[in-house]
């Protein structure tokens, strides 16, 4: 894990501060499983010519890569990126998301679907891992598949590209796409970039600087759109497990544990599952992405305001936070896409409640992260209170959410939520690491 971002994770009700005492703030959460930052060092990109179609970023230059990114105004490559990118040298990391049925079957799908953009052309893979993505491409026809990643599973992957007979056509590029020069234009982009929270690990501006450097002008980026969506929730069973629990141990009264449960519990995300029952309200879209034509300053804090009206009397836990990416060409934005947004029903301004499930017609695929879809290693993102609040049916809930890329270790995600129902207002402070 990385060291703290020294960013104070708080809780305050702002009607009634809390004592001193009570106030949470930062300690270490138990330990969960990420497909994204593991920590560690290494992840150097300067290497030798395999002699088979595998690259290594900046063998031909003077410079080092990252002195020739930053000349380009692109990103360094920081020491936490080095650490990020050692995190995916780890088999565990791609046999979790190779396994992963509905992101890799959709992916695969997805590049099906267009085969005749595919077919005879030139793809880039933006962050390649073991090169599965890529060789379906080759699979589709692809003319030629430049497959780049700068972590040292892109020795995997050449050796993985070799033993199907596809070093002709697969060209894998050990780099960072930020360092990599390749001297021709792509016809197509696909990647999987999607971190917890749609932004977490913040690999999309990676892929937005490869269709910036490199894709023809209509060329096809797969996945396409992205919305990341909020919701109120309800989990009881989660709060009597990791809370309630500590009022009765063996017959001891252990109540004093609880404010520090509530700390290691609630103080940070929590990527775990739940289900359709939990939510409490259609969601609300808190950031819509078109892969055609976002900027990178877009991500690098997005701020959006919700309302939502509770439909049903319950205990109000917190909020839940998930995706879904298109997979459509640069012409089809969101044809079919039926988002009705209240007060805006035509065009859709897409940043409001979506009072309507997206329909998945058959010329439009989808591959969703929500809770009443299959489930998928992503899960999930869980803002709890440290107290539940109880809501009345058609009670409003409202107040805003900013997330950012922290200032220290941009693949780092600071959450700034504040809520109000009843009455009663907060705010709660978190950082997604
Ligand atoms: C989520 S994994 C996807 C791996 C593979 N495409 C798949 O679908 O199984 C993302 C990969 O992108 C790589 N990556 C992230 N940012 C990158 C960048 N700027 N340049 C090159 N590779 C990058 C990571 O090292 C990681 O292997």
């Amino acid at each position: 894990m990385y060291p703290s971002s020294g960013h104070t994770n708080g809780y305050h009700d702002q009607q009634q501060q809390q004592p001193e005492q009570q106030r949470f703030v930062t300690t270490a959460q138990r330990p969960r499983v990420r497909r994204g930052p593991r920590g560690g060092g290494g992840g150097g990109v300067r290497s030798r010519d395999y002699g088979d179609g595998f690259r290594v970023s900046g063998e031909d230059n003077s410079q080092p890569p990252s002195q020739q990114a930053e000349q380009q105004n692109l990103a360094p490559c920081t020491d936490f990126d080095k650490a990020y990118f050692h995190s995916y040298a780890h088999v565990g990391i791609h046999e979790e998301m190779i396994k992963d049925r509905v992101r890799t079957d959709t992916y695969r799908s997805a590049i099906l679907q267009h085969q005749r953009h595919i077919e005879g052309k030139v793809v880039m893979d933006v962050g390649c891992g073991t090169g599965i993505l890529a060789i379906f491409c080759a699979q589709a026809g692809a003319k030629r598949v430049y497959a780049v990643d700068a972590s040292d599973i892109a020795v995997q992957a050449n050796e993985v590209v070799r033993a199907n007979n596809l070093s002709d056509r697969i060209i894998v590029l050990h780099g960072r796409v930020e360092d990599v020069e390749i001297d021709e234009e792509v016809d197509v982009i696909v990647s999987e970039w999607m971190g917890y929270m749609l932004l977490y690990e913040s690999m999309l501006g990676s892929v937005i600087t490869a269709r910036d450097r490199w894709l023809k002008p209509g060329g096809l980026i797969l996945p396409s759109h992205a919305t990341l969506y909020m919701a109120p929730i309800t989990h009881p069973d989660r709060y009597t497990e990791s809370i309630d629990f500590w009022r009765n141990v063996y017959g001891i009264d252990m109540s004093a544990m609880l404010p520090l449960a509530k700390q290691c519990a609630f103080e940070e995300p929590s990527v775990e599952t739940i289900n359709g029952e939990n939510v409490l309200t259609w969601p609300h879209v808190v950031k819509y992405v078109d892969c055609y034509t976002l900027q990178i300053y877009e991500l690098e804090s997005v701020t959006t305001r919700f309302q939502f009206k509770s439909m049903m009397r319950a205990p109000f836990h917190g909020f839940a936070f998930w995706f879904d990416v298109e997979f459509n060409g640069p012409a089809n934005v969101n044809a079919n896409a039926q988002i009705l947004l209240p007060g805006s029903p035509n065009p859709p301004s897409l940043d409001g409640v979506v009072k309507k499930k997206r329909t998945n017609p058959s010329d439009m695929l989808i591959l969703s992260t929500a809770p009443e879809d299959p489930p998928t290693h992503w899960q999930q993102t869980l803002i709890y209170f440290y107290e539940p609040m109880e809501v009345e049916q058609d009670q409003v809930i409202e107040g805003s959410l900013t997330l950012s890329q922290s200032k220290e270790n941009r693949r780092f995600m600071n959450i700034h939520l504040e809520y109000s129902s009843g009455g009663r207002s907060f705010v709660k402070e978190s950082v997604m690491r």
